[in-house]
């Protein structure tokens, strides 16, 4: 079953491995033949995925490595352990730990912010401390982080979601520009809503909505967004391994394709009338008519 074909030996380093697309990826990554440091707060945490390996005779390929993205010593150590193991070899960085903070405005306090922004963002800004300069002395290597369509668009009453995806999304843009020249590559994949236990672990969910936003939450739950059929994790991880494999990387993979309209109004729209209009329509009354 393992079929080692065009991977050539090369190392990934994902984080959040233990669940989700994260869980699904590990496998794709380890069925196209790269070695795989997968990540976990513990490696208990892991033993599903390392069983489900096993079953696909892929484990071979398969490390566990404790680490968790909101500590500092914890990425640092466990990427000095990674390249202690691959004598500084590391191809592929994959910064996917995350949560979301679904509070409505108004309900999260800063230390909400604080908490969500420490995992999704200084969490990646950990992982991509600790090995853009390994991937830059060797002259190449890929970073990729997941973002979100919360990172693309002002998605209503999610603001600490929003934010810290929005963050996300200049960091690696900035980096992407920056590094230029020296071989690093750098991809965002932005998922809408994708079928795993993202919403059981999210935060904030049932966080009071303030009386005059509850009908534009009543119409954005029941608008195209609110009502879309979430993406399969499978389907979700296969942009990933178009960013791990494609020859020459796009900055962003937007995997869900109902907001590509959306998308393409923002873009064209510098001012953003026409944007917010669109964006507006998913918290009234006609937002449930697409
Ligand atoms: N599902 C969606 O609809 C969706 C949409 C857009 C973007 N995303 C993004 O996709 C990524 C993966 O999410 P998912 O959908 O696969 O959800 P998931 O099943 O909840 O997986 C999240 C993963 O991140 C890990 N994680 C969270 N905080 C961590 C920390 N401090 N240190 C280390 N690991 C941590 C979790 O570990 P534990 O099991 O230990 O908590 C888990 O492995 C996230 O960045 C999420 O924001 C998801």
């Amino acid at each position: 079953m393992a079929s080692a074909d065009g991977a050539n030996g090369k190392v990934v380093l994902l984080t959040g491995a233990n669940s989700g697309i994260g869980y699904v990826l590990t496998l794709k990554l380890l069925a196209a033949g790269y070695t795989t440091y997968a990540t976990a707060r513990s490696t208990a945490k892991a033993n599903d995925l390392v069983a489900d390996a096993k079953s696909r005779s892929l484990a071979d390929r398969l490390h566990i490595v404790e680490m968790d993205v909101s500590a500092d010593a914890s990425v640092a150590d466990g990427v000095a352990a990674v390249l202690a193991a691959t004598d500084g070899v590391l191809d592929v960085v994959i910064s996917n730990a995350g949560y979301g903070n679904m509070a409505p405005p108004e309900a999260a306090a800063p230390a909400d912010y604080a908490a969500n922004f420490n995992t999704n963002v200084l969490g990646t800004v950990r992982l991509a401390t600790a090995t853009l300069p390994t991937m830059r002395a060797r002259g190449g290597g890929r970073f990729i982080a997941t973002s979100s369509v919360a990172g693309l668009v002002g998605l209503p009453l999610s603001p600490v979601l929003v934010a810290t995806k929005h963050a996300l999304e200049g960091l690696i843009e900035c980096h992407a520009v920056s590094y230029a020249g020296t071989g690093v590559r750098f991809s965002l994949v932005e998922p809408g809503p994708v079928a795993t236990a993202a919403v059981d672990n999210a935060h904030g969910l049932d966080a009071e909505i303030v009386p005059e936003l509850r009908a534009a939450a009543k119409a954005f739950g029941s608008s195209w967004w609110g009502t879309a059929t979430p993406q399969t994790a499978d389907d979700c991880a296969a942009y990933f391994m178009r960013a791990v494999t494609d020859a020459d990387p796009a900055l962003r993979y937007v995997t869900f394709a109902p907001v590509m309209d959306l998308l393409r109004v923002k873009y064209a729209d510098v001012e953003g009338r026409q944007a917010m209009a669109a964006l507006q329509e998913l918290v009234t009354e006609s937002g449930d008519k697409e």
